[in-house]
């Protein structure tokens, strides 16, 4: 037993040091063939709808249903309305997910309008008179900081309810 208790003592200080072996090596080479340094997302010249499987999706899901045990909003058929609102047009691109995207204000602005289309993720809560995000609004917009989250994004919830929309975000009430 006493063997034992010191074999497992032994084990887990030795863990620490078996673990340091797992951070990468500063000296380490790039693989044969692979030496240019990977090109930055905004400079990469994408797809747009490629830009929204590496920067959103992962959250969104690829068609913006969104997971509600993750916080994260269903898109799909809804994200339109923010248009319908005062202040949803700024609230689009401040949200994180944008805003703190690594895309340029270019990629951005098309991604917004990418998914506004009446056969993308807004469907038919995108509005009849959709006016398309230029890169210059995207700059303007982006360079505000949204403070309060939930909030302003009450604020929209309740605006919508007031234009009789159906708040169809996946959220069940949550904010
Ligand atoms: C790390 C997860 C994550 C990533 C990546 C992400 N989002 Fe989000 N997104 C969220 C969450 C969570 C919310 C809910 C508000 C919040 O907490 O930020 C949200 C909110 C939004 C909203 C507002 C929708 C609503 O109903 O309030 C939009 C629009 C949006 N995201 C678009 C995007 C786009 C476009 C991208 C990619 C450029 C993106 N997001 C990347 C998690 C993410």
């Amino acid at each position: 037993m006493r063997y034992l208790l010191i074999a497992g003592l032994m084990c887990a200080m030795a863990a620490p040091l078996a673990m340091a072996r797992a951070i990468p090596d500063p000296n380490q080479k790039h693989a044969p063939g692979n030496e240019a340094p990977q090109k930055p997302i905004s400079q990469a010249g994408y797809s747009t709808p490629v830009n929204y499987q590496l920067q959103c999706a992962g959250c969104h899901l690829g068609d913006g249903t969104g997971s509600r045990a993750n916080d994260t909003p269903k898109m799909k058929g809804f994200v339109g309305n923010f248009l319908k609102v005062e202040g949803g047009r700024e609230f689009l691109v401040r949200v994180p997910g944008m805003s703190q995207s690594a895309l340029n204000n270019a990629q951005l602005a098309d991604l917004i309008n990418w998914m506004m289309r009446k056969d993308g993720i807004a469907g038919s809560s995108a509005p009849d008179d959709y006016k398309p995000y230029t890169e210059e609004e995207v700059a303007k917009i982006r360079s505000v900081t949204l403070l309060n989250l939930p909030d302003t994004r009450a604020g929209l919830i309740k605006q919508m309810r007031e234009k009789g929309i159906t708040i169809d975000d996946g959220m069940d009430d949550a904010y």
